[in-house]
């Protein structure tokens, strides 16, 4: 059971899309650093201190997702990219079973 992964993607800027498993409750931030995925700096090793683990998450997840708490709310006011309804801080982000199949989008930039 501790071994069940989920299928996401990520669309870069340049259009491709990676696709990788992350284990249930690995955050994303870290999944995304193992997978080798461009656009995914993480600079602060996941203490929500630097905002360069910036992704957008699909409409259709926001609901499932749970909320960004002050700390995070706070750093996603310093993105190196536009901020839009779906902008979250990966490291702060669990997998989790509703995530199974969603396509996050990469900012252009993050510094
Ligand atoms: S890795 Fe620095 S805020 Fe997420």
């Amino acid at each position: 059971m501790s071994n069940a992964t989920i299928h996401i993607g990520f669309k870069l800027p340049d259009g491709n899309i990676q696709h990788i498993d992350a284990p249930l409750g690995q955050n994303i931030m870290q999944a995304a650093i193992v997978n080798n995925i461009d656009g995914i700096e993480a600079e602060c090793g996941g203490s929500c201190m630097c905002a360069t683990c910036h992704l957008y998450l699909p409409d259709s997840l926001l609901d499932s997702v749970t909320p960004a708490n002050d700390e995070e709310l706070e750093m996603l006011e310093e993105t190196a990219a536009e901020r839009r309804p779906g902008s979250r801080l990966s490291c702060q982000l669990l997998a989790t079973e509703a995530m199974a199949g969603v396509i996050f989008e990469v900012p252009e930039c993050q510094s």
